[in-house]
């Protein structure tokens, strides 16, 4: 019978294009071109219903033995083909864990960050959160709100770049005391690092640079709180032999204002030839005060309920002394010699 016969044709040439087949890919074409839907087999046995009954079952039977011999054959050809096509893949893809690496540059921290980084880590330990403000500034947020009215002559001690429509260059942290007051009630234990900017250059002022403000309010704080903090803070950040003292100065935003310094902690104070404190033994860190009542009332707290401290340092000037760099302009030149002694 003719279609047998063109059955077992298509049984021989299939097996020969199986063992043929250079790749996994190619073993799926030739699948498809002889059991897919419309491979000459298929259409065969489609047409079974068609012959002469007699016919049938012999045409059936071996229409049904050659798809399955072919299954089996691919089968056994695709395991083959995949697993010598993955030993390929291993043996291309082969790492010699034995090679050199290709060394890894690594950053560090700028020293200013390194500072930011401790003090703050130091007062998120005591509980303190971290609050942020926006470096363009309202004249209200900057000065106003912290007791510095308009043609107040306060305002000339801070070399203010000024922009369009009374908005400022924030000249210090401060501003963001009075917009975290103004969107929390009491108690308050905020610490907010960050860019400021006043009309300066020399070799320990540039136009842009860190401050890190804090902020306390709560039932009976005292100057004896403000001073505690203060020394363990300068304790953690320049070591256990740390002292400080405060000495009288005036914000308009504190009352009583100081200025806190602390003992030199290359020399303590024995060397009159010491290069970070040029023989004084003490190093200023910023300044400090209790929330001036006007600031508590301008901000909705009650100034008989509530008492509070502040305080700005410089990091950049801590880093500086610190790290014994003796101008504060090369931390922001971006020179990677200087960068990578950190
Ligand atoms: N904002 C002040 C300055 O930049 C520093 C300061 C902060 C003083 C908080 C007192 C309290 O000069």
């Amino acid at each position: 019978m003719a279609v047998i016969e063109r059955i077992n044709e298509l049984e021989s040439e299939a097996l020969a294009a199986v063992s043929g087949a250079g790749s996994t890919g190619d073993l799926e074409s030739v699948r498809v071109r002889y059991l897919g839907r419309s491979a000459e087999l298929t259409e065969i046995k489609k047409g079974i219903g068609t012959l002469p009954v007699d016919e049938r079952k012999q045409v059936g039977g071996a229409a049904n033995r050659v798809s399955r011999s072919l299954e089996a054959a691919i089968g056994s050809r695709s395991q083959d083909l995949a697993g010598g096509e993955r030993e390929k893949r291993l043996r291309e893809e082969a790492v010699d864990v034995t090679l050199p690496g290709v060394p890894y540059p690594k950053g560090s921290l700028h020293p200013t960050l390194r500072i930011i980084d401790d003090v703050v880590d130091f007062f998120v330990g005591l509980g303190y959160r971290i609050a942020e403000g926006p470096e363009v500034e309202t004249d209200y947020y900057n000065f106003t709100a912290l007791n510095i009215p308009p043609e107040h002559p306060a305002r000339t001690m801070q070399d203010t770049f000024f922009l369009d429509d009374g908005l400022v260059l924030r000249t210090h942290t401060s501003p963001v005391q009075i917009r975290t007051m103004l969107s929390q009630e009491p108690p308050v234990y905020v610490v907010c690092p960050g860019r400021t900017y006043r009309r300066d250059s020399d070799p320990t002022h540039t136009p842009m640079f860190n401050q890190i403000e804090g902020l306390a309010v709560d039932h009976g704080l005292s100057l004896a709180h403000l001073k505690g903090t203060l020394a363990a803070m300068a304790r953690h950040t320049f070591g256990e032999g740390a002292v400080t003292r405060l000495r009288p100065s005036y914000f308009q935003f504190t009352e009583p204002s100081v200025e806190m310094d602390v003992s030199c902690f290359v020399c303590g104070g024995a060397d009159q030839n010491c290069k970070v404190c040029k023989g004084a033994g003490w190093l200023e860190m910023g300044g400090a005060g209790m929330v001036d009542p006007a600031v508590l009332s301008e901000v909705g707290y009650d100034p008989e309920e509530f008492t509070g401290f502040a305080f700005g340092f410089g990091p950049d000037r801590m880093a500086m002394v610190k790290y014994g760099v003796p101008d504060l302009r090369l931390f922001f030149e971006g020179d990677l010699r200087f960068l990578r002694q950190f």
